[in-house]
């Protein structure tokens, strides 16, 4: 069933659903982009920092502006958040609904490379009295009625979550179109993999030091260095993601707003769960916007053991 269809059928918010349509939109852009980079010349660096200090991507800005453009033109959205953007984005043309947290393009570093890279989006319901000021996108992820990524790789899938559970879409490159590809996922209860960046190993905490020799001796490590790319495939075949704190980032590397929350709410209606390390990520009070946190995502009962 194709995803307008889809949305239709299972009787989402008409809001919602332009929303949602709107992710659809923007990533079969950024798709046809990703496959002819080196053609476009979209390959390499703008030669900018963003607010988080990180070399900017001709790719993030592109995704960026294409996101914006389309939560412009769906006429629901009131205000987006984004890692590229210091300042949240306001459209004044919305008959506005939602209020969106996004990471444009998830990977970055692998943009260049051919490996899958990613798009991340939290959506939640705007205030009531329809205010909108600096703090209108710091809502805890709880608070969030949806949450969707995209992942540009071999195939291009989208996944969404709501309180209908959570779906996923396949690119169908000939119609242009996505197609219901999975429906009611649920994280399996094997878990099969872990996922971290074994650079850092000498700066966790001995506990967490520990913790890792006990997942090494039961699973197989994947570590692609996109995040939405390992919460896919943990999401699909069992596993858990770790960026933990580190000596050298007390608060992590991943942002709260639109990397964190977003998968905790997809891998909470999977079954899963998302913490700092010892808070559930969905109740975390968001103080800034591109805040840091520390991220282990995904099996319940593997991340119950684990210890920072
Ligand atoms: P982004 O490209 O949006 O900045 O995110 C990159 C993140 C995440 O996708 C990935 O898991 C992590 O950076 C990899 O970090 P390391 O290279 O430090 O392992
Ligand atoms: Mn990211
Ligand atoms: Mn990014």
């Amino acid at each position: 069933m194709e995803l307008k269809k889809y949305l239709q059928y299972s009787k989402f918010d008409s809001g919602l659903a332009s929303v949602l349509t709107a992710i659809a939109q923007g990533s079969i852009l950024i798709q046809k982009k990703i496959s002819r980079l080196s053609l476009e010349g979209l390959e390499g660096s703008t030669g900018t920092k963003n607010i988080q200090n990180e070399d900017v991507k001709k790719l993030d800005i592109l995704a960026n502006d294409i996101f914006l453009e389309k939560f412009q033109e769906s006429k629901n959205v009131a205000m987006v958040g984004c890692e590229e953007l210091e300042k949240p984005q306001i459209f004044n043309n919305s008959i506005s609904k939602f209020l969106i947290n996004m990471d444009p393009l998830d990977g970055s570093s692998n943009i260049d490379v051919g490996v899958n890279i990613g798009s991340i989006f939290g959506i939640w319901n705007e205030n009531i009295d329809h205010s909108l000021n600096e703090n209108s996108l710091l809502k805890p992820g709880k608070e969030q009625i949806a949450s969707a990524y995209v992942v540009y790789g071999s195939c291009t899938l989208m996944v969404i979550a709501s309180e209908k559970g959570v779906q996923c879409f396949t690119l169908d490159t000939q119609s242009g179109s996505y197609i219901l590809s999975k429906d009611n996922i649920n994280v399996p209860e094997k878990c099969k993999y872990y996922s971290v960046n074994y650079g850092n190993f000498e700066n966790f905490s001995s506990n967490l030091q520990n913790s890792l020799i006990n997942l090494q001796n039961i699973y197989s490590l994947r570590y692609i260095g996109s995040l939405v790319a390992d919460f896919h495939r943990n999401l699909l075949e069992g596993g858990v993601f770790l960026y933990p704190k580190d000596t050298k980032n007390p608060n992590g590397k991943l942002r709260l707003m639109y990397e964190a929350n977003p998968l905790s709410f997809i891998i909470k209606k999977a079954g899963g769960i998302g913490t700092n390390g010892t808070k559930n990520i969905l109740n975390i009070n968001p103080t800034t916007l591109h805040e840091r946190v520390p991220l282990i995502i995904g099996n319940s009962d593997v991340i119950e053991n684990i210890l920072v």
